[in-house]
């Protein structure tokens, strides 16, 4: 831990959850709790409740859930650390300096270097745009329509045709070469090692910023013409490209509910100066699912609006099937009389923008329609052919009703024959598709899938049973030298369990938020929120009564088959079966407990 318990026990303490989260969130008073719309998903009736009295909030829709420093956490995208420092500075708590290894606080120093070194060089740049040697630069700004506004905002900057300018300026602040090499602004001298120089001359500067708005690296473009005709930093510590998207740090605090995927820094330039405070794009790189997810933590859906050429249409069906696998919803903008957003914009203005985001087309019609192109559809045979290709990918949709739509739509759109498509969906069902796929997946997964199913019953148990005994000190009582949690196989519940056997032996009272404030994860916060969010009422006595019996045992003989697969010595064998027996002979009554509880 990072800092001492007290601190982040005085923290909290002093950042009420209702103070904090209806400062993000318009939340309004009903009965014991907070409702709001939930900033986690979209939705329309809110069922995102905080309460006060358990300093914590939950969402029914969607899961999310926590404490406090979660819930900053998930909402400014912040590590633990970064949540209490911002909720320390809010309730005017003076920090102590962090406990930290000599390494880690290395480290740590080391990194805050390299973001000085990019934030310096991007100041650098900035100011160069400005200079006499700027001049190239920003007429070149001007003949591609950049308003000043949208250039600052941007931070966009020049790097001169010197070629050690950079350096010399940042070595004079004090920094490595190691520092500034490390930092990705340098190049090494192939034929004199240890000799470096600035990566970046002469050219057009974009900063490329993290989501908090931290300068992390840079791309460059050359003036006019010239190759290449981008440059960008490399991989670095601060800036690893498949987890940033260019215009992220802007488009997240968007009103918009989808973001718009573009290919280009210009094109998020040129989108932002229009109005499209949404548009990201990916920095020069193949698009992965690391950009899928981060893109889904801050909207449901998104448009691809790649280039028109031939790249652009395959870059948007690889893209495709990496933005769904996110759980995005994804349509594809088509632009036909332009070669990109940044050159629609200017040719045909913004609103002709707007109309085509309007019709950008599901992922599943656009695919149809770039196979549609491999086919020429005037000739009976290729038209029987695509229509057999045509009802495979039909095949493949998993809902019936979403099947339904998308084959109403085909027969429309590409004026195929009802009668037809439907033998062809008849035929391949039978056979392939569907049947087929569900078939392969539960032989090769049937083994697994009853392992996972298991560790998620145990799992499942472990939780239960510590919903139980948070709720009732008098079952706790009864209960904790049968199950220890020693017993758990899953690590967080562990700590947790230890966490409560200790408070409730110092007896103390079980506080959910103390409990969740040792733990740093927001994954592991939310496995706690469930444990205290579930309310077990002792009304029903032998309800309770069965589960709690369910769960014990879950635990129990689970916990004794690890152990059995480890024994090997005659004693501890013969102990082990003695145990067994004696599970299957346990019962907990609850007959005697006081229901007043
Ligand atoms: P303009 O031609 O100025 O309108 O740029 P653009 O942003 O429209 O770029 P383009 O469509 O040519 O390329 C899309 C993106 O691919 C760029 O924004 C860069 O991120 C990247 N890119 C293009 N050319 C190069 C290159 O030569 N090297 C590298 N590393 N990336 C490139
Ligand atoms: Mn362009």
């Amino acid at each position: 831990m990072y800092y001492p318990d007290e601190i982040i026990e005085e923290v909290r303490l002093n950042s009420d959850v209702v103070d904090i989260i209806g400062s993000y969130v318009h939340i309004t008073r009903k009965g014991g709790s907070h409702f709001g719309l939930c900033p986690f998903h979209h939705e329309k009736t809110p069922s995102f409740s905080v309460s006060k009295d358990k300093q914590m909030y939950y969402c029914f829709g969607c899961g999310a859930g926590g404490n406090v420093f979660s819930f900053v956490m998930a909402y400014e995208n912040y590590t633990f650390v970064e949540a209490v420092k911002y909720l320390a500075d809010k309730a005017h708590i003076d920090l102590p300096e962090p406990e930290v290894s000599a390494q880690v606080r290395a480290a740590m120093n080391y990194k805050s270097r390299l973001y000085e070194v990019n934030k310096l060089a991007a100041r650098y740049f900035y100011m160069m745009l400005r200079k006499e040697y700027g001049q190239v630069a920003l007429r070149y700004i001007e003949g591609r329509e950049i308003s000043s506004d949208i250039m600052k905002q941007f931070g966009l900057g020049y790097s001169t045709q010197f070629r050690d300018d950079l350096y010399k300026h940042l070595k004079a602040k004090g920094y490595s070469d190691k520092e500034l090499f490390d930092g990705g602004v340098l190049l090494e001298d192939k034929r004199k090692q240890g000799t470096y120089y600035d990566r970046f001359f002469n050219r057009l500067m974009f900063p490329i910023f993290d989501v908090h708005s931290r300068v992390i690296a840079f791309g460059g473009r050359v003036l006019g013409d010239g190759q290449p005709k981008y440059l960008n930093s490399p991989e670095t510590q601060l800036f690893n490209k498949s987890r940033n998207l260019y215009g992220l740090n802007i488009a997240r605090k968007s009103r918009e509910k989808f973001m718009i995927l573009v290919e280009g820094y210009m094109d998020v330039i040129a989108l932002h100066q229009a109005g499209f405070d949404n548009s990201i794009a990916s920095l020069g790189t193949a698009f992965t699912g690391g950009h899928g997810h981060l893109i889904k933590r801050y909207v449901d859906e998104i448009i691809i609006s790649f280039d028109s050429d031939s790249a652009g249409v395959n870059a948007s069906l690889r893209a495709i099937p990496i933005l769904k696998s996110a759980g995005l919803i994804v349509r594809v903008l088509v632009m036909n009389d332009a070669k990109d957003p940044d050159d629609l914009i200017k040719l045909k203005g913004r609103d002709s923008y707007e109309q085509l985001i309007k019709q950008a087309m599901p992922s599943f019609m656009f695919e149809v329609l770039q196979l549609s192109k491999r086919y020429d559809l005037k000739d009976p045979e290729y038209k029987t052919r695509f229509s057999e290709e045509v009802a495979k990918k039909l095949l493949a949709i998993e809902g019936k009703l979403e099947r339904d739509n998308y084959t109403e739509a085909i027969i429309k759109d590409f004026n195929m024959s009802r009668e037809g498509l439907m033998e062809l969906l008849g035929k391949y069902g039978k056979n392939i598709g569907i049947v087929q796929k569900k078939h392969i997946n539960a032989d090769l997964n049937r083994e697994e899938k009853r392992l996972k199913q298991r560790e998620d019953a145990v799992t499942i148990a472990q939780k239960e049973f510590l919903a139980i005994i948070v709720s009732h000190k008098q079952i706790f009582n009864k209960v904790n030298k049968i199950i220890t949690p020693d017993y758990f196989n899953h690590e967080t519940l562990q700590k947790v369990g230890l966490i409560i056997y200790d408070m409730y032996k110092k007896d103390l009272e079980i506080e959910p938020t103390v409990v969740m404030s040792k733990f740093t994860q927001i994954d592991d916060q939310k496995l706690i929120a469930g444990i205290f969010g579930e309310e077990i009422k002792i009304e029903n006595q032998l309800q309770l009564e069965k589960l709690l019996n369910d769960t014990i045992r879950s635990i129990k003989s689970n916990y004794l088959e690890a152990r059995q697969k480890t024994v090997t010595d005659p004693i501890g064998l013969m102990e082990l079966i003695k145990e067994k027996k004696e599970l299957l002979h346990l019962y907990v009554s609850l007959e005697d407990i006081d229901r007043r509880d």
